[in-house]
C-alpha cells in the first residue's frame, strides 16, 4: 500500500518506481482526505508493506501529509514494514524527526525513510529557482539508480534504515524557518493569471487537492497546499505567485504533463 502527495509529479514517479516494484497498492492521500472521512481505515494483506511519498515543503513533510498519516489508521500494522520516501532538491532538514513524531502515539513505527534528490520546484522567494536543464537531466538520471537501490532495501524489508539528507543549519531549517514558511508562505492569496492564460483548464486539472477553479482565469481556494502545480503546468506562463515568480522558469515531470 503505497500513499503518495506530488505536486508536479516527482513524487509520484518515485510512488509508481515503488508500487511497480513492490507489488503494492497506489493510492492518492489528497483523494482519501477529500473523501471527508475523519478516521481512516485500513486492512492489510499479510506481506503488504506500507509506504509513504511525499515532497519536502521547508525542511518538512506537507500539512496535508502530516495530517493524513496523523488520521490514517490500519487495523492489523503489528508485524508490517512501514516506511516513507521524501523527494527533495537537495536536503530534508529534521524530517526524521518530524515524521518519528507523528507516529509517536501509534501502535507501528517506521522501519525505514529515504529521499531522493529531484528536480527542484521551489520558486516562490528571491533566489530559488527552478534547476538548469542539465542539472534537472542529472537528476532524473541519478534517480533512476537511487530508486532501484531503495526498492532493494524496502524488498529486503531492511530495518531500521533511515537514508535521509539533513543537511546543514537542520534546527535552523526545519524548527526556525519551517514555522513561518507554514504561517506566511502556505496561502492561494498571491496566486493571479495574466492575460497570457488560454482557460484551457490544466491548473485545475492538476491541482491535487480541486483548489483551482477555471472560469475565464483561474481562481484560487482556501485549502492550498503550495504544491506549485498550477504554477509549473501552464502552457503559457501565466500563473504567477505575486511578483516572485514573473522571472521564474516552470518543472513539470515529462510522464505526468
Ligand atoms: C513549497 C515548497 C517548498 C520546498 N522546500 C524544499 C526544501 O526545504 N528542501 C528541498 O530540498 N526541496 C524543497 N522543495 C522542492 C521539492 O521538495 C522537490 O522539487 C520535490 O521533488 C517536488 O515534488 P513533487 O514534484 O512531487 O511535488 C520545495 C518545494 C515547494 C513547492
Amino acid at each position: 500500500m503505497i500513499f503518495y502527495f506530488s505536486g508536479t509529479g516527482n513524487s509520484k514517479w518515485i510512488a509508481e518506481q515503488v508500487a511497480t516494484h513492490q507489488h503494492e497498492r497506489l493510492i492518492s492521500i489528497a483523494d482519501e482526505l477529500s473523501s471527508g472521512d475523519n478516521l481512516l481505515e485500513y486492512t492489510l494483506g499479510e506481506t503488504e508493506a506500507v509506504g509513504f511519498v511525499f515532497p519536502i515543503y521547508s525542511w518538512a513533510p506537507p500539512a496535508i501529509v502530516m495530517e493524513f498519516i496523523k488520521k490514517a489508521h490500519f487495523a492489523n500494522a503489528q508485524g508490517h514494514y512501514f516506511f516513507y520516501v521524501c523527494s527533495c532538491g537537495d536536503e530534508v532538514g529534521l524530517t526524521q524527526d518530524i515524521m518519528n513524531k507523528i507516529v509517536r502515539r501509534k501502535e507501528w513505527e517506521w522501519q525505514a525513510g529515504f529521499s531522493v534528490i529531484m528536480p527542484n520546484n521551489y520558486v516562490c522567494l528571491p533566489g530559488f529557482d527552478t534547476d538548469p536543464k542539465e542539472v534537472e537531466e542529472k537528476k532524473l538520471k541519478e534517480a533512476v539508480v537511487e530508486v532501484k537501490r531503495i526498492n532493494e532495501r524496502i524488498s529486503e524489508r531492511a530495518a531500521p534504515l533511515f537514508e535521509c539528507k539533513k543537511g546543514s543549519w537542520a534546527f535552523l531549517k526545519s524548527r526556525i524557518i519551517w514555522p513561518f514558511f507554514n504561517k506566511y508562505q502556505v496561502t492561494a492569496k498571491p496566486f493571479f493569471a495574466t492575460d497570457d492564460c488560454i482557460s484551457c483548464g490544466l491548473c485545475e486539472k492538476h491541482c491535487p487537492v480541486h483548489n483551482v477553479k477555471v472560469d475565464i482565469k483561474p481562481t484560487w481556494g482556501e485549502h492550498c497546499t503550495s504544491c506549485l502545480a498550477c504554477y509549473h503546468i501552464c502552457p503559457r506562463h501565466a500563473v504567477h505567485y505575486g511578483k516572485a515568480t514573473l522571472k521564474k522558469h516552470q518543472y513539470f515531470h515529462s510522464e505526468f504533463k
